[in-house]
C-alpha cells in the first residue's frame, strides 16, 4: 500500500504543553513483522509527561518524537511474516513511543486482539497499567497470600489496576491517596483501608494499621515518600519503586531547583542496612521489557482471562479529543485525576 496520510503529535524539542504539536504527514507500509493499525484511541500515561519534558531516559536521543505507549484501533495492513492478524481486526497494543497518532506500524508481538465487549477507550487504557501492576506485584514484589500491602497513589491508573489485582488475591491493602476526593474511588477499587494524605498523617495511620510494618510497599512517588516507605517495611518486606511522580510540577514546566532538591532528597539505600534489616528494595521500568515477548504475553493471557471472568472491575476513564492532548497532560500533572486518561481520534 502506498504511503497514507496521518495525523500525529510530535515533540520536536522537550518542553511545556505547547511542545505537543499536531502534524500532518504520511505513514509508510508496515515492515516485515509489523502490522499497521488505524488508531482509534491512545492511552495517556505519566511517562508521557516525562517524555514531553525531556526527563525520560529511554527517550533521550529520540527527538523529534511522537509520545504514547499504548493504543487501540483496527488493523489496516500487515507486513510480511505476520499471520496472526489481518485487515479489519480490532486490536490493542503497546509501543515504545508513537501512540499519539492516527496510525502506527507496530511489531505484531506487541498487539493483542481486542475482546468483543471492549470499547476502544478500554483497549487503549488496559495494557500499561495492568502489565505494570501485575509485574510489580507478582514478578518483582513476589506477593504471597498473607502479605499486607501499602500502595501509594492508589486512585491513579496503575494504582487502580493494582487494587483490582490485589483484590483478586485477597491481600490486605492500605491505599494511600493525595486528595480527599479520591477516597471513594480507592475504596470502590478494593482498598481495605484508605489513607488520605490531605487530612491524615500518612505514616501515623500506616503504623496504626500495621504496627509490625508492611510486607510489600508499591511506591511511584519518589523522594516525597521513599524514605518513609523503606522505614515502614517489616523484616523481609519489599519496597518496589517504579516512578518518581513527586519530582514534577503542576506548572507543566521543568522546575530545575525542585528537580535538584528532589534528586538530593532521594534516599540512597545502604547495603549494610538492607542486610541487617532483611529488607529488599527493587525497581523496574516496563518499557525496557517490551521486547521480552514471552513474559509479557503470559501476563496478558492471565489478565485477559481474569477480565473475561469479570474479575477486573471497570477502570474510571476520562476521554479527551486528540486535539486536547495538552489539556490531558495538564490534568494528569495536577495530581487530581482518578483512573486513566485517554485521547480519542
Ligand atoms: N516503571 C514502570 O514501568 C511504570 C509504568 C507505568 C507507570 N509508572 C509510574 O507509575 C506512576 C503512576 O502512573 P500513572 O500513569 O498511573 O499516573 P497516575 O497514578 O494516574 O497519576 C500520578 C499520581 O501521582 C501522584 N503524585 C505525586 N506527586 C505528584 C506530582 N508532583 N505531580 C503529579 N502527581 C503526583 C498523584 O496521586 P496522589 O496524590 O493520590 O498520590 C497523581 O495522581 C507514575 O509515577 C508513573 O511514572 C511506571
Amino acid at each position: 500500500m502506498p504511503h497514507s496520510p496521518r495525523k500525529r503529535i510530535i515533540i520536536k524539542k522537550p518542553g511545556g504543553h505547547d511542545a505537543l504539536q499536531i502534524t500532518d504527514d504520511r505513514i509508510g507500509p508496515p515492515a516485515p513483522g509489523e502490522a499497521q493499525v488505524e488508531v482509534k484511541a491512545c492511552g495517556v500515561n505519566f511517562a508521557d509527561i516525562a517524555v514531553r519534558l525531556g526527563l525520560y531516559r529511554a527517550a533521550k536521543d529520540l527527538y523529534p518524537l511522537t509520545p504514547g505507549l499504548e493504543f487501540s484501533g483496527v488493523v489496516r495492513e500487515v507486513g510480511e511474516e505476520v499471520h496472526e492478524f489481518s485487515e479489519g481486526d480490532r486490536v490493542f497494543g503497546v509501543c515504545r513511543f508513537g501512540g499519539y497518532a492516527s496510525s502506527i506500524n507496530c511489531p505484531s508481538h506487541q498487539l493483542w486482539p481486542m475482546p468483543e465487549a471492549w470499547s476502544y477507550e478500554k483497549g487503549a487504557t488496559f495494557a500499561v497499567v495492568y502489565l505494570t501492576a501485575y509485574y510489580g506485584i507478582h514478578h518483582v514484589g513476589h506477593l504471597s497470600e498473607p502479605d499486607k500491602v501499602l500502595l501509594h497513589s492508589a486512585a491513579g491508573g496503575v494504582g487502580t489496576a493494582a487494587l483490582h489485582l490485589l483484590r483478586i488475591n485477597g491481600n490486605f491493602c492500605a491505599a494511600v491517596v493525595g486528595r480527599s476526593h479520591k477516597r471513594e474511588a480507592a475504596a470502590k477499587a478494593g482498598a481495605d483501608l484508605v489513607i488520605d494524605k490531605e487530612t491524615q498523617d500518612l505514616w501515623a495511620e500506616a503504623e496504626k494499621a500495621s504496627p509490625e510494618g508492611w510486607d510489600l510497599i508499591l511506591d511511584a512517588n519518589g523522594a516525597s515518600t521513599l524514605k518513609g516507605s523503606y522505614e515502614h517495611l517489616r523484616p523481609q518486606g519489599r519496597l518496589i519503586i517504579y516512578g518518581f511522580a513527586s519530582m514534577f510540577s503542576p506548572s507543566g514546566k521543568k522546575n530545575i531547583p525542585k528537580l535538584l532538591w528532589y534528586y538530593l532528597k532521594t534516599p540512597r539505600f545502604s547495603p549494610f542496612d538492607l542486610t541487617t534489616s532483611n529488607k529488599t528494595v527493587a525497581g523496574f521500568n516496563l518499557i525496557y521489557l517490551f521486547d521480552k515477548v514471552e513474559p509479557f504475553r503470559k501476563i496478558m493471557e492471565i489478565l485477559l482471562r481474569w477480565d473475561a471472568k469479570g474479575l477486573l472491575p471497570s477502570m474510571p476513564v476520562k476521554s479527551y479529543a486528540f486535539e486536547e492532548a495538552a489539556k490531558a497532560h495538564r490534568d494528569l500533572e495536577s495530581g487530581q485525576t482518578i483512573g486513566k486518561l485517554v485521547l480519542t481520534i
